[in-house]
């Protein structure tokens, strides 16, 4: 895969990073997830890029995160654009429809606790692994799947180190070289099926 990373976009905060990365990727009327909805930022990049032909699938195992991200999604017109579902992305597979099945052209994971909720509830490295061996089987040949990983919150070392464990292992994911700081610093991977 391409280096992507110019010193303009580096200066950027790597969500703003995660966001310029899928938006290149995506047009009007795709199919994307967002897998951690939290407080709705991501949903309602994606449902901006799949315009009112295109569909975006948010996942979060809190209800306030989906009040959260309805309400956003709602004061900008874009509700009916996307699907809220209150389960964890490790059961994505059961929770899109089957036509979607290799269609999917992002999936955004953005790991970690709800900012300004519970910072004992977070992402769970067997869950996210689950769900991203879900969000291979499902994504578009050409599909994108961003990881957002913070390293600062108790658990979340651990997570990254399963992530780029698992990255090393399994065969037919390319990994985008992006420019990582040093820890504590967060790290965004952009993968596709290679
Ligand atoms: C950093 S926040 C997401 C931020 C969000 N993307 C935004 O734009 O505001 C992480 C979210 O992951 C959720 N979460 C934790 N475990 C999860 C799981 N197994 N499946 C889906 N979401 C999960 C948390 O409830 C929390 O809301």
């Amino acid at each position: 895969m391409r280096p992507e990373t110019t010193p303009a976009m580096d200066a950027l905060p790597l969500t703003r990073q995660a966001h310029h990365h899928l938006k290149s990727c995506l047009t009007e009327g795709d199919q994307v997830v967002d897998a951690t909805a939290g407080n709705g930022h991501d949903t309602l990049f994606l449902a901006r890029q799949v315009g009112a032909t295109g569909h975006v699938w948010a996942f979060d195992i809190q209800a306030r995160a989906l009040e959260a991200t309805r309400a956003r999604l709602e004061a900008q017109g874009l509700a009916q654009r996307v699907t809220l579902i209150h389960a964890g992305h490790q059961h994505l597979e059961h929770s899109l429809p089957d036509n979607l099945r290799g269609e999917v052209k992002a999936v955004m994971f953005n790991l970690g606790y709800l900012p300004g909720g519970d910072h004992g509830i977070v992402t769970r490295p067997q869950d996210t692994l689950a769900a991203l061996e879900a969000s291979l089987a499902w994504l578009h040949p050409e599909g994108v799947i961003s990881v957002m990983m913070y390293r600062g919150h108790p658990g979340g070392q651990e997570e990254h180190a399963a992530i780029e464990a698992w990255l090393r292992e399994r065969r037919g994911v390319a990994c985008e070289r992006m420019r990582e700081r040093p820890f504590p610093a967060p790290v965004l991977k952009c993968l596709k099926r290679s």
